[in-house]
């Protein structure tokens, strides 16, 4: 059976590759982007803002599932309740939403505006699915190349991540939006943990730069909690892709 599916954020890092998940699945796809997009065959787009609480009825209008993976640096959890405000009263069937592992636990702005978000979704009445997905390896990319566009780089000291590709979090996002809701789903996060420090020296490595490097204590209680790894997940490296292996693909 075809189904409706709105993808938020369709055309970010993570939405580009769920999109054609679901295409493959034979459903019927609508994107909500705040430019024009020229439709393609059976893809749709809808012109539309979440933080300003524009274009989401037209949006969310016949669609039986959302894929909620709108998400910018502040307000997420602003965007996904004028989001589920529409969704709920025009009976959406399943959300699917992407969190961040560590969102109940790191207490600084990002990760609340993304537990704010999911508490939105959990108590809006639509059925619904949240994953909460480590750092992708290109964010750690776009961070690692605005730091080596300073002439020391400050690293914050005795903090891990466990970067995980992107495609693996989207075949797990399309999964579930195929699927049953389920609550809150175990963490994905991928196959190691680095050193911040290891991130960047990789990097360097494979873009071919030199530049030294200044370790920097994070402070406040994200830092710490930070230190503590509360944004990782060793028991869920379920990521097969190393970081190695991203940087071997990019340079
Ligand atoms: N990147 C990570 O490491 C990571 C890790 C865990 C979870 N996440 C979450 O995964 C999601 C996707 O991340 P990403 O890296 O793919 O993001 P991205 O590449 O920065 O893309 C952001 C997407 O959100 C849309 N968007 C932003 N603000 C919007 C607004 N006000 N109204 C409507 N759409 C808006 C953008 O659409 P237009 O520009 O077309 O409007 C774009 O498609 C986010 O929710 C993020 O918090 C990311």
């Amino acid at each position: 059976m075809t189904s409706s599916i709105l993808v938020t954020g369709g055309t970010g890092t993570l939405g580009r590759l769920v999109v054609p998940l679901l295409r493959e699945a034979d459903c019927k796809i609508r994107i909500l982007s705040r430019h024009g997009h020229p439709a393609e065959d059976d893809l749709e787009f809808v012109t539309g803002d979440l933080l300003k609480d524009e274009g989401i009825e037209a949006a969310v209008d016949g669609a039986e599932t959302i894929v909620h993976l709108a998400g910018g640096p502040k307000g997420d959890e602003i965007a996904t309740a004028n989001l589920m405000r529409v969704a709920a009263r025009a009976g959406v069937r399943h959300v699917v939403l992407i969190s961040v592992v560590g969102a109940d636990r790191v207490p600084i702005g990002y990760f609340r505006s993304k537990l704010g978000s999911e508490q939105v979704v959990r108590y809006s009445g639509v059925p619904w699915t949240t994953q909460r997905a480590a750092q992708f390896h290109d964010l750690v990319l776009k961070v690692a190349e605005a730091m080596a566009k300073l002439p020391v780089i400050p690293i914050p000291s005795g903090i891990g991540f466990q970067p995980i590709e992107a495609a693996e979090v989207a075949a797990r996002m399309a999964e579930l939006a195929l699927g049953e809701p389920r609550g809150l789903v175990e963490d994905v996060a991928g196959p190691r943990i680095y050193e911040a420090s290891e991130l960047i020296r990789g990097y360097l490595r494979a873009a071919g730069k030199r530049r030294p490097i200044v370790p920097m204590p994070l402070p406040g209680k994200g830092g710490r909690a930070l230190r503590e790894g509360a944004n990782l997940a060793p028991e869920q490296a379920v990521g097969r892709r190393t970081w190695e292996e991203f940087l071997a693909a990019r340079f």
